[in-house]
């Protein structure tokens, strides 16, 4: 059976763009990595679970395309998103004799994904990697953009670099796998781009809720493909987050705080950016900025995509100590992305006995 043609998306960053390759049955197609060998090793970055599910399917792709190919399998979880796991990469990497012209598949979710694009940044001072995303998450969000980056104990991504893939292969046949939980973790990101970017997305995505859920892959290939171009326009316009990518992190502020308070990967990311919108989205009307009719209908949203909506009971002053340790904070005052109005977000200051308030309303 031939795979049909993928659609592409591309990104617009000079000398550092490239295209988005989303369709069925492509990540083990050869000719979607056509054009991309300089002569070096192809290097699969994944993890335990996801190799046996893929791993061999796209080192068999990557052999007609590459001299070498080889596969370095880390253990699976956010948790083990920290240096000790980097180095797992740079070991295999050096073992192997690998060199300049080598090029990093990570094959995975955003764990491996933002490990693999780190370690690409870094090894011998960068070499290539290619994304093939096999999250919901990863497919719209994380594999698009080019942020990399480990966890710190004191902070969420806080070690990093930016460093733009080669090419982004998203495959929707691969998603079949990924357990319900993950599933609507990845959906959190993809309600997202509706308030902050495209009103009329929201409204899409509020009626096609259930085919979403029940993975019907036209209404899948739509939700990918619009989320994409909506974060590459972003990306575009604002490569290394001076000011306007920062509205990608909408939810985020808050929902950092959830996964760092409670212990990484106790929630799920997806799950605390999701709670995070919530709260975010009661802070914009706290606000005066939209009406809380629309803070409770992303509420909605959220909760139908099977999704938390009341975060963990941390107490105020830990959520404020967490929230400061961010990258949006400035001079110690934690700055949040607000909905200005339906489909248009910003970055701003909230006063603290608002957020407390916020807080108090959405933690049990
Ligand atoms: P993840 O990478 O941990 O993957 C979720 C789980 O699904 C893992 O257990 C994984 O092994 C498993 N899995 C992956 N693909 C599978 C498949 N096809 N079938 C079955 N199981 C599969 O989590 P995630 O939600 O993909 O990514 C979250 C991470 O992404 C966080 O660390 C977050 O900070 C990061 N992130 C980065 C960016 C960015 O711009 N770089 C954006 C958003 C999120
Ligand atoms: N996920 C946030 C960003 O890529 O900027």
């Amino acid at each position: 059976m031939h795979a049909e043609p993928p659609e592409h998306v591309g990104i617009d960053l000079a000398e550092r763009s490239y295209e988005i390759l989303i369709g069925a049955r492509i990540f083990d197609a050869p000719h979607s990595y056509a054009g991309l060998g300089n002569g070096g090793a192809a290097v699969v970055v994944t993890n335990t679970t996801v190799a046996p599910l893929l791993a061999e399917r796209l080192l068999t792709a990557l052999r007609t395309q590459y001299p070498r190919v080889l596969l370095v399998t880390l253990p699976d979880g956010e948790e083990h998103k920290t240096w000790p796991t980097l180095n797992l990469i740079f070991d295999a990497l050096l073992q192997a004799g690998c060199d300049r012209a080598t090029t990093l598949f990570a094959l995975g979710g955003g764990v491996i994904g933002d490990l693999t694009g780190f370690a690409a940044a870094c090894f011998m001072r960068g070499v290539a990697f290619v994304q093939v995303p096999t999250t919901l998450l990863a497919q719209v969000d994380s594999s698009v953009g080019g942020k990399t980056a480990v966890n710190h104990p004191l902070g969420k991504n806080m070690i990093g670099v930016f460093h733009q893939p080669l090419r982004v292969v998203v495959d929707l046949d691969v998603l079949d796998t990924l357990p319900e939980r993950e599933f609507n973790a990845g959906l959190a990101e993809v309600i997202k781009y509706g308030p902050i970017a495209d009103a009329a997305f929201l409204g899409w995505i509020e009626a096609n809720l259930p085919a979403l859920c029940a993975r019907d892959k036209p209404a899948l290939r739509h939700a990918v493909k619009r989320s994409c171009q909506i974060k590459t326009a972003i990306v575009a316009q604002d490569e290394r987050e001076a000011d306007l990518r920062a509205v990608l992190n909408f939810g985020h502020t808050f929902g950092h705080a959830i996964e760092n308070g409670l212990g990484y990967g106790r929630w799920l990311h997806g799950e605390a950016v999701g709670c995070g919108m919530v709260m975010a989205a009661d802070l914009s009307a706290r606000l005066g900025l939209i009406d809380a009719g629309y803070a409770k209908r992303i509420r909605d949203i959220v909760q139908r995509a099977g999704l938390p909506v009341v975060g963990p009971r941390l107490g105020t002053p830990r959520y404020l100590e967490l929230m400061r340790v961010d990258k949006k904070a400035r001079a110690g005052e934690i700055r949040f992305v607000v909905i200005e109005a339906p489909g248009r977000a910003g970055v701003r200051g909230a006063p603290d006995a608002l957020v407390a308030q916020v807080i108090e309303a959405h933690t049990a």
